[in-house]
C-alpha cells in the first residue's frame, strides 16, 4: 500500500541525527557502562506534591473527556504567568493546552502554514524542528545562526531567507541546542523582519525558568508582535514533567479557536488529572521552578571552571537552558566524529553539533543531565581527550 509522502518524508530522507545516541544506547544494552550526556531530560522526577495532586484529581473522577481548549483553571494559571512575565494582556481565550510542547509546536504550524509553504526555523535547531514543519506539509528552510555571532540569528541572514518567500518563522529562546539567550538587539530584530516579511513567529519558550545570564525576553511582549506571535510553553523542563505530555500555545483568541478544532479531531485534548497536576505546580509559582532548575545552574557554574583550566574546548555562552555547547574545532575533527571516537574510547556519549544542524558544525553538545560528580569527571575526561587529538 501506498505510504503518503508527507508522512514517509518526514525526516527528509537524511540521518535524523540520533546515531550516536542509538550507538550509547546499544552498548548499554550490551551491559557497557556509558555516562549519557545527551537527552535533555533531568536527573530527578516530577516532584511529589505535584504527582499527589495528579492521583488526588485521578480519585476524585478527572479520568474522563476534558475540556478539549484545556480545563479553564489551567488555561487561566498560564495566562496569568504569561502577563506576569511579559505584560501583555492575556486571558483564557489565547490559552489552548497541548499534550506538550512538540504537539504545540505541531499545531502551531498547522496554523500559520498551508502545504508546500515555507517556514523558516534557525540552524542550529531542536531536532524535531525540519520534521515537524514537513509534518505539516510545509516546507522547512533554516537560517544559520553563526557560531561567529555567538549563535545569535542576525536579522539580516533571516531577512534573506524571507525575501524568497515564507510564511512563518520559529524562533527558540533560551535555546537547545546552544544553550544561547536572545538578547535584545537579536529579538528586535527578528521583530521587524516578522513584520517587514508578514510572518507568523513561532517562540518556542520550554525553556523560560532556565535563564543563567541575561534576560529572557519573549519576542511577543514587543510592539506589534502579539498579534502575530504563538508562543510554546510546557511543563516538561520547568517541572520536569517531561512524561506528563502537559504544554500550551499562548496567541491570538482568533488562532486558538481554529486550533481547539484542529485538538478536537487530532489529540482531543489532555488528561484532565495531567491539567490539575500542571496548574497546581504553576500555581507554587517561580521558586518551585528555580528549584527544578537549580542543577543545572550549579553544573554549568562548574563547568565553567574545568574548561577555563584547558585551551582546546572553548564553550558557547552558556546562558540558558540545560546543555553546554562545546567547540572541539581545536582537534581538527567533526563534530561526529569526535563524539564518535569520545564514545568509542572513553564510554561518554555526546551529541554532535551536526545533529542539529550545519551551523553548529565542529561542536558537541553536552546535556548537564547526570549528578554533578560525573558530570565534571566526564566533562575533564572530554577535555584531556580533546587535547591529546589536537596535540597529534
Ligand atoms: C527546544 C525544545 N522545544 C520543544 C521541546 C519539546 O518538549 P515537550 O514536548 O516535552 O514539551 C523540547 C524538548 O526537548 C525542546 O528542547
Amino acid at each position: 500500500m501506498k505510504i503518503s509522502h508527507r508522512i514517509a518524508n518526514i525526516n527528509g530522507g537524511g540521518s535524523d541525527g540520533w546515531d550516536v545516541f542509538l550507538k550509547a544506547r546499544g552498548m548499554i544494552a550490551e551491559g557497557i557502562a556509558v555516562t549519557e550526556l545527551t537527552i535533555g531530560e533531568h536527573d530527578i522526577r516530577t516532584a511529589s506534591p505535584i504527582l499527589q495532586e495528579m492521583h488526588r484529581s485521578a480519585m476524585a473522577g478527572h479520568t474522563g473527556y476534558a475540556m478539549v481548549p484545556g480545563i479553564d483553571d489551567l488555561r487561566d494559571t498560564v495566562a496569568a504567568r504569561v502577563q506576569a512575565r511579559t505584560g501583555v494582556p492575556t486571558t483564557r481565550d489565547n490559552v489552548i493546552i497541548t499534550p506538550g510542547g512538540q504537539a504545540a509546536l505541531f499545531a502551531a504550524h498547522s496554523a500559520a502554514c498551508d502545504p508546500g509553504e515555507t517556514a523558516l526555523y534557525i540552524d542550529p535547531y531542536y531536532a524535531t524542528y525540519p520534521g515537524t514543519i514537513r509534518s505539516v506539509s510545509a516546507v522547512p528552510r533554516s537560517v544559520p545562526a553563526h557560531a561567529e555571532n555567538a549563535f545569535q540569528p542576525r536579522a539580516k541572514d533571516i531577512a534573506a531567507a524571507a525575501e524568497k518567500g515564507a510564511v512563518s518563522l520559529l524562533v527558540n529562546s533560551p535555546n537547545n541546542p546552544t544553550g544561547v539567550v536572545y538578547n535584545r538587539e537579536t529579538l528586535d530584530g527578528i521583530a521587524q523582519v516578522c513584520k517587514a516579511h508578514d510572518l507568523w513567529l513561532i517562540s518556542d519558550e520550554v525553556y523560560d525558568s532556565q535563564v543563567w545570564e541575561g534576560e529572557h525576553i519573549s519576542p511577543r511582549a514587543l510592539p506589534g508582535m502579539a498579534e502575530r506571535t504563538l508562543v510554546v510553553g510546557s511543563m516538561s523542563k520547568s517541572h520536569a514533567m517531561t512524561g506528563s505530555r502537559c504544554g500550551w500555545i499562548v496567541g491570538p483568541e482568533e488562532v486558538i479557536a481554529h486550533l481547539v478544532n484542529l485538538a478536537t479531531n487530532t489529540t482531543y485534548g489532555v488528561p484532565g488529572y495531567i491539567q490539575d497536576a500542571a496548574n497546581f505546580g504553576l500555581k507554587q509559582g517561580a521558586e518551585v521552578e528555580a528549584e527544578v532548575a537549580e542543577p543545572f545552574r550549579r553544573r554549568r557554574e562548574k563547568a565553567i571552571d574545568v574548561l577555563a583550566s584547558q585551551n582546546t574546548v572553548t564553550l558557547v555562552p552558556a546562558q540558558g537552558a540545560m546543555y553546554l555547547m562545546l567547540n572541539i574545532r581545536a582537534t581538527g575533527l567533526s563534530g561526529d566524529d569526535f563524539a564518535n571516537a569520545l564514545l568509542d574510547a572513553h564510554h561518554i556519549a555526546v551529541m554532535p553539533g551536526e545533529s542539529f544542524g550545519q551551523a553548529a558544525a565542529g561542536h558537541v553538545r553536552v546535556a548537564m543531565t547526570i549528578d554533578d560528580e560525573r558530570f565534571i569527571a566526564a566533562l575533564k575526561t572530554l577535555c584531556a581527550f580533546a587535547a591529546e587529538l589536537a596535540d597529534k
